[in-house]
């Protein structure tokens, strides 16, 4: 059987990810992975409850980091843990470096309090691999404005603050090379596909050959 992973997708809104998460699905599963897909905040009944109130309503930001995190150990204890001790890959439509680039970088939450609760929500879990969609606001603000869907909390936040979670996304990034890896979306569609296919497919070739299993039964 081979290794079950952790897999996460993040990026600016607007920068794109939606529109590559099967092309990713895709990949992994042939690779010969059983692929499961969540997003957070939610991924369960009860997170997609908190989901709708910290993209729907106006809180204290310690507040909205404390329900970021329920949510992630909702959707870790029913969803992404289980899938894992049953060999499965997990695709998750963000996870903490949201937390980090959007609470911590941008609005100025302690990354100290982020890094603490990390620790004892997540029990030792991490990504193993992280695409990271990374597009200049200027460029992501005017994709936002062409979906002509109504903007939730985040996506009516200013050109600043969405300047502030980028940083804040190449700050990890830069930190962290072997994990998360940048797409560069400001490409064509083409190109961008291109990427994710490149990065992915080495990506999955690098753990082959380590034959790592995390969570064996
Ligand atoms: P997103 O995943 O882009 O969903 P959609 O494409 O349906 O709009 O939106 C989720 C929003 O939640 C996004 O603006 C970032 C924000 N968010 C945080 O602020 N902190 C977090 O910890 C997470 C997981 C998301």
């Amino acid at each position: 059987m081979k290794e079950n992973l952790f897999i996460t997708i993040e990026g600016v809104d607007g920068a794109g990810k939606s529109s590559h998460m099967d092309d990713i699905r895709r990949y992994i599963e042939e690779s010969g992975r059983i692929c499961v897909n969540t997003r957070e905040p939610g991924g369960t009944p009860f997170a997609e409850e908190i989901r709708n109130h910290i993209l729907n309503t106006s809180m204290p930001l310690e507040l909205e980091v404390l329900l970021a995190f329920a949510s992630r150990a909702d959707n870790l204890k029913n969803v992404i843990f289980p899938a894992l001790y049953d060999g499965k890959t997990v695709i998750c439509d963000r996870f903490t470096d949201s937390t980090y680039a959007y609470q911590g970088f941008a609005e100025g939450h302690p990354l100290e309090h982020i890094e603490r609760l990390e620790s004892e929500i997540q029990q030792g879990i991490r990504p193993d691999f992280t695409l990271l969609f990374d597009l200049p606001p200027e460029i992501s603000f005017k994709r936002l404005q062409g979906t002509g869907k109504t903007p939730d909390k985040f996506e009516s936040k200013s050109l600043e603050y969405f300047e502030k979670v980028r940083e804040g996304y190449l700050y990890l990034a830069k930190r962290e090379p072997d994990r998360i890896k940048i797409i560069d979306s400001s490409v064509s569609l083409e190109d961008v596909k291109k990427q994710v296919k490149e990065v992915v497919t080495n990506f999955l070739q690098q753990m082959d050959c380590n034959n790592k299993n995390k969570f064996k039964r």
